[in-house]
């Protein structure tokens, strides 16, 4: 069975969309088979790899409502099971549903063989298709900014992941991932320090992503950051990042 590792959080602009981009890539790069699953009606994730999801047969709206096999597009070496503006009523449509919250279970059961490891990009929202995510997952990844309004936000999304064990009474919390920190900051800087502490009383906390305008650029020019800009010192916050969670 291949890991199913969620990038979760349903605080918006945290950098889920990049740090899956950028974390899948290094997976494959290290050899692992990698699907990235966009979860997010935005397809911002379809649109940092430059996929026209416009153009795909079957789409994941199809495979959750319908059953559909979803169209997959290779690119970097890696497979992105891609997302459309169309996903945003799934999340409705799903309300009506009987076994709602294993849709998207049941889609991965069809592709998993394939791969060592599935990313999945989740909305910034605790709908139906974001417990669709949890219920999917084996593992949770939390980027959280380094803010400290930030430490309300977990509360919420704590009890979100309490609520899915009956059904996926399995599902880790790999841990989390503070994002966009800027070291020139000082109130960026304090941030971190109180969510390392606060956080890493009961989880595993990652060493921090570094806010960095390259990766910006990645997402604008629709590649991963290390194809982006190959010598540039952030990529090492993903490499270790990969190393932690076993990449
Ligand atoms: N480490 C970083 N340094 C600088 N900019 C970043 C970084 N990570 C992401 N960004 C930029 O911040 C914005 C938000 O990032 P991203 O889309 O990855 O967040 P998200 O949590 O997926 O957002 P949403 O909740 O809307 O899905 C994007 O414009 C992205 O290019
Ligand atoms: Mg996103």
């Amino acid at each position: 069975m291949a890991r199913v590792i969620a990038v979760f959080n349903q605080a918006g602009g945290v950098g889920k969309t990049s740090l899956t981009r950028d974390l899948g890539y290094e997976f494959a790069i290290r050899g692992s088979r990698v699907l990235l699953v966009d979860a997010d009606p935005q397809a911002s994730l379809t649109e940092f790899f430059g996929v026209e999801s416009d153009r795909l047969e079957s789409s994941l709206f199809d495979a959750l409502l319908h059953g559909a096999l979803p169209s997959l597009v290779e690119m970097h070496g890696l497979t992105v099971l891609p997302s459309s503006i169309d996903l945003a009523a799934a999340d409705f449509l799903l309300a009506a549903e009987i076994g709602r919250e294993l849709r998207l279970r049941q889609v991965l059961e069809k592709v998993e063989a394939d791969f060592d490891v599935i990313f999945v990009d989740a909305p910034p929202s605790l709908g139906n298709i974001s417990i669709n995510v949890l219920v999917a997952a084996t593992e949770i990844l939390i980027p959280v900014q380094c803010e400290i309004k930030a430490l309300r936000g977990t509360r919420h999304l704590f009890e979100t992941i309490d609520r899915v064990r009956g059904l996926n009474p399995k599902l880790k919390i790999a841990g989390v991932v503070p994002t966009l920190l800027d070291r020139r900051t000082r109130l960026n800087t304090e941030s971190y320090e109180v969510l390392k502490n606060r956080l890493g009383e009961k989880l595993t906390v990652f060493e921090p992503i570094r806010r960095g305008v390259a990766f910006a650029e990645a997402s604008a020019h629709a590649v991963p950051v290390q194809k982006h800009q190959p010598g540039y010192d952030g990529i090492a916050d993903i490499r270790r990042l990969a190393d932690a969670l076993g990449g």
